[in-house]
């Protein structure tokens, strides 16, 4: 269990929104937009292939702690599922990175990842929810949220109650890190997919 949590977490600590823009010229991810290390954030740098691969990336990292953690299930009695350990952990390590002084991204992405390791029926549930909210309203803040939100709701509707605990926890951390967000949506001033935002976390 154990070592599910640590290999979740080292992997799901790569930043690989802020190391793919800074190997290719793209400048400080940190320095720009929101602040952020996500695909969302990548995307403000202009370069849609940049924020496409983020994306593509910190999805990986979720499922493939998933998977890790899935290798690692030896005892069928083990009081928690080492592959929902796992996915928990990179959901974590993405968005309090060692290597970053804990100060990471929010954790849309990697949750998708784990979501679709976890169960198909959830990640798909996720990715509608998530590309439906983006798509009418432009706003990637709300359809990330949501998307989390309905992650659990998911696997109560869709038989796997086993991860109802560990989602809703993701979901709660994940409104957490949004905070900025939502006070900038109850302000209408959370800037849309295309347009510029204001500095701010
Ligand atoms: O996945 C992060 C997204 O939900 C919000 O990103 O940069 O607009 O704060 P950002």
């Amino acid at each position: 269990m154990l070592v599910a949590a640590a290999l979740g977490y080292l992997l799901g600590s790569v930043p690989f929104g802020l190391l793919l823009t800074r190997f290719t010229g793209a400048g400080d991810l940190r320095a720009i937009g929101s602040g952020n290390i996500g695909a969302t954030n990548v995307l403000r740098t202009g370069r849609k292939g940049l924020a496409a691969a983020t994306l593509l990336l910190d999805l990986a990292k979720g499922a493939a702690a998933v998977w890790l953690g899935r290798l690692l299930a030896t005892d069928p009695a083990a009081v928690a599922d080492p592959a929902a350990v796992a996915g928990a952990a990179a959901v974590i390590g993405h968005c309090f990175p060692l290597w970053l002084r804990f100060r990471g991204g929010k954790g849309v992405a990697t949750l998708m990842g784990v979501s679709l390791g976890l169960a198909w029926g959830i990640g798909g549930v996720y990715a509608a929810v998530w590309l439906g909210m983006l798509a009418l309203t432009r706003i990637s803040s709300l359809g990330g949220m949501s998307a989390a939100v309905a992650a659990p709701v998911a696997a109560q509707l869709l038989g796997h109650p086993g991860y109802v605990p560990v989602l809703a926890a993701l979901a709660a951390l994940v409104l957490w890190l949004h905070r900025a967000n939502i006070v900038r949506l109850l302000n209408g001033t959370e800037p849309r997919v295309g347009s510029k935002p204001k500095a701010g976390p």
